[in-house]
């Protein structure tokens, strides 16, 4: 399976991009613009200390798309549509995973508070407008970039997973416990990822009360 993460070049992109090539996964780094992907992918060959990394590699997001089995938009909410509207003929019949969470820092307001959606969450926004043929799955809404990137450390969270299309599901779920300390937990359909997305500005809350970049996120008693 080769993954390709939209938005590759950002802090939760990179992240995603870094554990998954630890963990042997074929990765493809989608950008705007080339030359960015190409410096995210130097990047995380300087991070994990391998220049001769075979299962990764940088493309435009439309080329990323077209060559990833599992596509992963990784954007900030205002950039969500026109990546969406970027891929959208690429993407049909793949499976799509999104991990947008609509935060109030989007619309200039502050990280710590959601903003609705007409909706009802950015993942259900991307299957309305992404059509039947894409099977969407709302995945590391509330995976930090911190902890990803502190690629000495497992992760220290469980990855919520909702979608409408059980195969899907599973597929996600394998994938992100490739991620050293992360349980997978599918939580139903994808209206759920109502609820899982509005978990994040808790996380930010919490992080910014207790001076910590790591805060996650343990369902206990399952
Ligand atoms: N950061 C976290 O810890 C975290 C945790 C959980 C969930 N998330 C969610 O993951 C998503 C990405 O977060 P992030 O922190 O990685 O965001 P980011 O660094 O601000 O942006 C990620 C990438 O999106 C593209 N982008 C940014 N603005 C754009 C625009 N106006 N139009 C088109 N593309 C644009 C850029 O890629 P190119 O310029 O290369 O095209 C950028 O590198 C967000 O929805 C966020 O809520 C983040």
């Amino acid at each position: 399976m080769k993954i390709a993460i939209i938005g590759g070049t950002g802090d939760q992109g990179l992240g995603l991009a870094l554990r998954f090539v630890k963990s042997g996964e074929h990765v493809i780094v989608g950008s705007r613009d080339i030359k960015k992907a190409e410096n995210a992918v130097k990047l995380i060959k300087d991070m994990l200390n391998d220049e001769n990394l075979p299962n990764l590699s940088a493309m435009t997001n439309e080329d990323a798309t077209t060559n990833g089995d599992i596509v992963v938009l990784t954007v900030p909410l205002q950039a969500q549509m026109i990546t969406l509207k970027s891929i959208k003929e690429y993407v049909q019949g793949k499976i799509f995973v999104d991990a947008t969470v609509p935060l109030e820092g989007c619309i200039g307001g502050k990280p710590t508070r959601f903003v609705d959606l007409w909706e009802g969450s950015a993942a259900e926004r991307s299957a309305a407008f992404l059509g039947n043929d894409v099977r969407v799955v709302s995945a590391f809404c509330n995976l930090s970039a911190a902890s990803l990137t502190n690629i000495n450390e497992d992760v220290e969270c469980d990855c919520l997973i909702s979608g409408d299309d059980s195969q899907a599901n599973a597929i996600v779920m394998e994938l992100a416990e490739k991620i050293s300390g992360v349980r997978s937990i599918e939580c139903g359909p994808l209206e759920n990822a109502r609820i899982v997305e509005k978990i994040t500005p808790l996380l930010i809350n919490l992080n910014i009360r207790n001076r910590i970049k790591l805060a996650g996120i343990r369902i206990t008693g399952l």
